[in-house]
């Protein structure tokens, strides 16, 4: 029978809490991934998942999280922060048989294809657990960014490039790394990027927030407390126990919503502003999101809201009546419940977004209601949030390109006989190819001939969608793999600029004039970002000795739809001394 739903309240991930001791100045964490249980639903029985786990300073023996996700880290902007990340995980995965499907090479057995990897496997053959931790969003030196080759295993066996601050403090299955937080006041996310192993790691739970804040920002005049609340959107499946499927073949109906670990919750909510602040975790679902009164409210057909911030903080505040969130973007709204009667009920709704975005309409498995906000709380006092309309927030600085601005091209190519893509055609385990000057912006163009759209993410930048350009999207692969099978003669490669079917497209509203760490890159179509200048932070963080970037430094950008990253769309790019 389908799930009740609006029977569950929504859970809030608890906040960690920092030893401010170990680093003068800074603040301490350990968090620990380990397994876990956790119940979905009311009706569903305990599943078996993975999470994150913080010490806890004031009392020893009373870890902070909850089983699944992991607990919010919420820090000072500017005031460093030190994590030592243990994995004590199973030495058998959760999805094991992901994994033997994906070692058996055999496309049919493994629901992801079996990565192309061009050199020896991470790890050898007797171990099936992998890890490693990435703060989303961050602007942090290469060592603690926790990209797929620094993975760890919980028996202590370490990828190539594993590396530690303070070798002589960790464990084997440890690793220490550091931030700066240097970034503007907006919410990152942590999660598990270990090597090919990503999805079925986070979809297992291993994904939590970390929110930097900026005291500056307590004058604004927005919701906070309670009245501020993280809603971390992901879909899975279950079987009828409870326990979690991996599937990837989701049928119509059996995908179901999980907001911060329940499905279907509902909210119970005061009349009164609140902020919302909405990461899409899900490895592959893109919702398309609107917040529908009850019928008999003759409002509008949906309640507005107000866009206040993007993945990299805040931007002039845009009424809006829907958005299209991708994977690892993050939305900041305000919603005003006060302009509803005592018992009103929202429900979050998500439609005509399937797994597969845009996919074709009723075809594939679609969500329609995520959860519920009941305006069943007695205002507690009066709302002296501002107005949306007249908040004054830290304006976005436009990021127009010099006239000789570095272009770098990124083709998302399907290979013929798997499903593997790739970007330019070149398996990420092929070294570094692209060298970018340390403090210069460059346009990067990513271009879709597929039918589904992806989310591009870039490690340690961020960056303005500045325009999309349709394009020929069956002549260009055609050409494309021409090319790639003719040998790659540099006087054969298709021009980009003789498939445009069509001008120039400005951002959407909602992307332009705001900072990105994540962006839609639609199909049968070019997007251009450009990026704030290409910086990593060279100063040692809480004077940990080698703590800060050293040039070169290579980094990741990826394709955000967790199978995908894993089967291989990503690639590296190097950070260069401009004058060495
Ligand atoms: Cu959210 Cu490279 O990842």
């Amino acid at each position: 029978p389908p799930l009740e739903k609006f029977v569950d309240a929504l859970p809030t991930p608890e906040t960690a809490v920092a030893d401010t001791s170990a680093y003068p100045g800074a603040d301490y964490y350990e968090l620990t991934m380990r397994p876990g249980t956790w119940r979905f639903h009311r009706d569903l029985g305990p599943a078996d998942v993975w999470g994150y786990w913080a010490g806890n300073p004031r009392d020893r023996h009373e870890p902070i999280g909850m089983g699944y996700l992991g607990p919010t880290i919420s820090v000072i902007k500017d005031q460093p922060t030190v994590i030592k990340y243990r994995n004590e995980l199973p030495t058998t995965h959760l999805f094991q048989f992901v994994i033997d499907a994906i070692r058996s090479g055999d496309p049919q057995l493994a629901p992801i294809a079996p990565p192309p990897y061009t050199s020896e496997p991470p790890f050898p053959e007797n171990v099936n657990v992998w890890n490693v931790v990435h703060q989303h969003g961050g602007f942090t030196p290469p060592q603690s960014d926790g990209m797929p080759l620094h993975s760890f295993s919980p028996d202590g066996i370490h990828a190539e490039s594993y590396t530690t601050l303070e070798p002589d403090r960790v464990k084997r299955n440890e690793a220490i790394c550091a931030y700066t937080n240097h970034e503007r006041a907006s919410m990152l996310w942590y999660h598990d990027h270990g090597m090919g192993m990503t999805s079925v790691n986070v979809y297992a739970g291993l994904a939590g927030l970390y929110l930097i804040r900026d005291p500056a920002d307590e004058r604004l005049g927005l919701p906070q407390g309670e009245y501020e609340v993280p809603l971390i959107l992901q879909d899975r499946t279950f079987h009828p126990d409870g326990r979690l499927a991996y599937t990837m073949t989701q049928q119509e109906g059996e995908d179901t919503p999980v907001v911060n670990g329940k499905a279907y919750p509902f909210l119970a909510v005061e009349p009164r502003r609140y902020r919302l602040r909405i990461l899409n975790a899900s490895n592959e679902r893109f919702w398309r999101l609107r917040f529908d009164p009850p019928r008999d409210v003759v409002l509008q057909p949906n309640l507005p809201f107000w866009l206040i911030g993007t993945d990299g903080g805040f931007r002039a505040p845009l009424h809006m009546l829907n958005f299209l969130i991708g994977p690892a973007e993050r939305y900041d709204l305000i919603v005003d419940f006060g302009q509803l009667p005592m018992g009103s009920k929202v429900t979050l709704t998500n439609y005509h977004a399937p797994v597969h975005y845009p996919g074709v309409p009723g075809q594939g498995p679609e969500i329609s209601e995520v959860m519920q906000f009941q305006v069943t709380k007695p205002l507690s006092g009066a709302d002296r949030t501002t107005p949306p309309r007249k908040l004054k927030l830290p304006a976005v600085v436009p990021n127009e390109p010099e006239p000789r601005i570095h272009r770098r091209e990124w083709v998302v190519y399907q290979h013929k006989l798997f499903s593997t893509m790739t970007f330019n055609a070149v398996p990420f385990m092929e070294p570094s190819q692209d060298f970018i000057k340390a403090g210069e912006k460059e346009i990067w163009e990513y271009v879709n001939p597929n039918h589904d759209a992806h989310p591009m993410h870039v490690h340690l930048v961020n960056f303005q969608v500045l325009n999309r350009q349709p394009i020929d999207a069956a002549a260009y692969q055609a050409d494309y793999e021409k090319w790639i099978d003719g040998g790659r003669k540099a006087a054969d490669k298709p021009v980009l600029a003789n498939y445009f079917t069509g001008p120039p497209i400005p951002p959407d509203p909602d992307e332009a004039l705001s900072y990105k760490d994540t962006f839609k890159s639609y199909p049968e179509t070019v997007t251009r970002i450009i990026t704030d200048p290409w910086s990593p932070p060279t100063e040692p963080i809480a004077s940990i000795p080698n703590s800060g970037t050293e040039l070169p430094a290579t980094y990741v950008h990826h394709c955000h739809l967790l199978e995908h990253e894993d089967d291989d769309l990503m690639r590296p790019f190097t950070i260069v001394d401009p004058v060495a």
